[in-house]
């Protein structure tokens, strides 16, 4: 049982939750993801480890309430249990020694974006984030990004920062030059849009894929997604990859596959049970 120590709302449906797990406290690195159960029976549930505090041995998970699953966790109040905790899992963020990172972040895929800025910062690399949400009360992170160098906020509405999507502040910067690497992570969309924006401009980029995973172990075939022409398991090979080589089309679809289940799950817990197959 993992004990709930801290809790805090981000935006109107991101939480974060600080949970006692001292083992992976003390070994994870960033890029690297956990999965968690609620209860006993309870779905499955991948979540980057956001931050983590070795001397309290807590990691922080950021969770966005989507479907029945991610509603029940965020749920949890403080003193409440996870009832399992599995990680870390995948491959560690490949981290550059030295030069300058461009690192963006759409929405709560911020919260993925966080430790790996904060880990080049601890190198010595010139980090410079720029960070978007649909208006100011959905951009998180913002003031522990600061911590790791220049933070460029976009939202959509214009509500917070720059107005517009988060490419196109990112195209200024690259287009200054001197960048040597970029992180990207946020919904698909955006993911392929920076993607297509860096592959140009023949910068190396990394985007982090979040495609269903099931057992986290490469045995289920869940998570498969296709990167330079071949199949790769995001638990296993991933969870990131070379942007300029993930088949963004063919991981929407498959994320696709799965909302119908989502839906009834969701109506099924409102007491609505009237979706059928
Ligand atoms: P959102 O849809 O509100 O978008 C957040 C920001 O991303 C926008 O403000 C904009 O700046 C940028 N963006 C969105 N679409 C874009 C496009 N077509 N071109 C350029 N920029 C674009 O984000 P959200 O609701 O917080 O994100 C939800 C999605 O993110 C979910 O689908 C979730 O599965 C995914 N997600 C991915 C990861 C991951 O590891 N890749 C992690 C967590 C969540
Ligand atoms: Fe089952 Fe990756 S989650 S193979």
């Amino acid at each position: 049982m993992h004990k709930i120590l801290a809790k805090k709302q981000l935006s109107p449906n991101v939480t974060r939750l600080d949970v006692l797990a001292p083992r992976i406290a003390e070994i994870k690195q960033p890029g690297q993801f956990v999965i968690v159960r609620a209860q006993e029976g309870g779905e499955r549930i991948p979540l980057t480890i956001a931050d983590a505090d070795p001397a309290k041995g807590t990691i922080a998970l950021v969770i966005q309430a989507v479907g029945k699953s991610t509603r029940e966790l965020v749920a949890l109040e403080v003193c409440d249990a996870i009832r399992d905790v599995s990680g870390p899992l995948g491959h560690p963020t490949e981290l550059i020694a030295s030069g300058r990172a461009l690192c963006i972040g759409g929405g709560v895929g911020t919260a993925v974006v966080h430790p790996i800025a904060k880990a080049l910062h601890a190198k010595g690399v010139q980090v410079t984030s720029v960070i978007g949400g649909r208006a100011k009360e959905w951009v998180i992170f913002e003031d522990d990004l600061q911590k790791c160098g220049d933070v460029i906020v976009c939202t959509d509405d214009g509500s917070h920062g720059r107005k517009g999507f988060v490419t196109d502040a990112a195209k200024e910067v690259l287009t200054a030059g001197g960048i040597d690497i970029v992180y990207a992570v946020g919904p698909v969309p955006m993911m392929r849009a920076v993607a297509n924006l860096t592959r140009p401009f023949g910068v190396h980029t990394v985007v982090s894929l979040n495609p269903v995973m099931v057992d986290g172990t490469g045995m289920c075939g869940g998570c498969r997604v296709e990167v330079g022409g071949e199949t790769k398991f995001a638990c296993v090979d991933g969870p990131e990859f070379d942007g300029h080589k993930v088949d963004f089309d063919l991981l929407a679809d498959r994320l696709q596959t799965y909302r119908e289940f989502e839906q009834r799950a969701n109506a099924c817990a409102d007491g609505q049970c009237r979706i059928r197959r």
